[in-house]
């Protein structure tokens, strides 16, 4: 569908590309020149990535998806009585199918809602907006592709009350300390009457984690892949697609699935794009990904240490789950 990106429902704003080259060449030195390796996971979101996700979330497998999706429908009418918003601002919308959800019990009651979006891949933020604007004639949309911090601070004016939306368990894949952070940001932005709703997955049988991070149609392992080609594209890197093979496992004291990439033979890899060359040994890991598991009391916890307070949680009956709608603490 063609979208008029000038027109007055839509806006799409973009971090410059330079900045973004920036960061990679940054993050690729510090986390691939020396063991041990890893890269944050923001790279995985290319074009193919994004799709790759979506088809991860399809899964028999990757049971996070529909589960909250199933919590969403169960208790959305409840959120949005509570939340009452005018803004939705969702950080790491991707193709905003969950949303949807919410969306769908707003617009009957307002007709001039305004729906932020922020993700760092605009070909998907640009495409699911066209998709809402056709199914939510009443709908405003703005999105912006960046990082989340970067995100919310290029965030002002927005008309109150804001429902700040983080779904799908994303922040589990920052360290506690970086979640704080980032959810204190979100929760200074916050005023008297603003909502956070927010998505985590749960502790459970090591064997459920770990099949949902390495999925018997392998659509994990592709995904996982696909990072070694944004480093090819992006850094004129070499990396060979079948030098590697994919590992997720779940680390019971850290509490959170870990995945790598493993070298499947002793290689050298040329990254010309920062003027380095690496060797890496045959099983020498990269990790890609961190996904942290969540308690109740860790939960409890990761809010009250953010400026944030518990207003419901929302658990299904397995617990897999935890759907978490939060206000700022006062
Ligand atoms: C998008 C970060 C929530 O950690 O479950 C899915 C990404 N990685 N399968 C997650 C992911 C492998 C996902 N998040």
């Amino acid at each position: 569908m063609a979208l008029d990106l000038s027109g007055d429902r839509f806006r799409l704003k973009t971090l410059s590309s330079r900045d973004v080259l920036k960061a990679l060449k940054r993050d690729a030195r510090a986390g691939l020149v020396h063991a041990p390796r890893s890269l944050p996971p923001k790279y995985f979101y290319d074009e193919a990535g994004s799709r790759l996700f979506s088809e991860i979330c399809q899964t028999r497998d990757y049971y996070l998806t529909r589960t909250e999706l199933a919590l969403l429908q169960r208790h959305a009418d409840e959120i949005i009585v509570t939340a009452r918003p005018q803004t939705c601002v969702e950080l790491g919308a991707g193709a905003s199918v969950k949303t949807e959800v919410l969306l769908s019990r707003l617009d009957s009651r307002s007709d001039s809602v305004a729906y932020v979006t922020i993700d760092v891949c605009e070909e998907v933020l640009v495409e699911s907006a066209g998709r809402l604007l056709c199914t939510f004639p009443g709908l405003r949309i703005e999105s912006l592709a960046a990082e989340y911090l970067a995100g919310i601070e290029a965030l002002h004016g927005l008309e109150k009350p804001v429902l700040y939306v983080f779904l799908g368990s994303s922040i589990g894949n920052f360290t506690e300390q970086e979640a704080i952070e980032l959810l204190g940001r979100v929760a200074e932005k916050m005023a008297p009457g603003d909502h956070f709703l927010l998505g985590l997955d749960r502790v459970k049988d090591r064997g459920v984690l770990e099949r949902a991070y390495d999925d018997a149609l392998g659509v994990t392992a592709r995904f996982n892949l696909n990072v070694l080609k944004v480093l090819n594209a992006r850094l004129g890197a070499n990396f060979r697609l079948d030098g590697f093979s994919h590992l997720a496992v779940y680390d019971d004291a850290r509490e959170q699935i870990e995945m790598y990439l493993v070298a499947g033979c002793d290689q050298e890899v040329a990254l010309p794009a920062i003027n380095e060359t690496i060797c890496l040994r045959e099983g020498e890991r990269i990790l890609t990904e961190i996904s942290r598991k969540y308690s109740r009391s860790s939960v409890q916890h990761l809010l009250s240490k953010s400026g944030l307070c518990e207003q419901a949680h929302y658990v299904p009956d397995n617990e897999y789950f935890s759907l978490v709608l939060a206000k700022p603490a006062d």
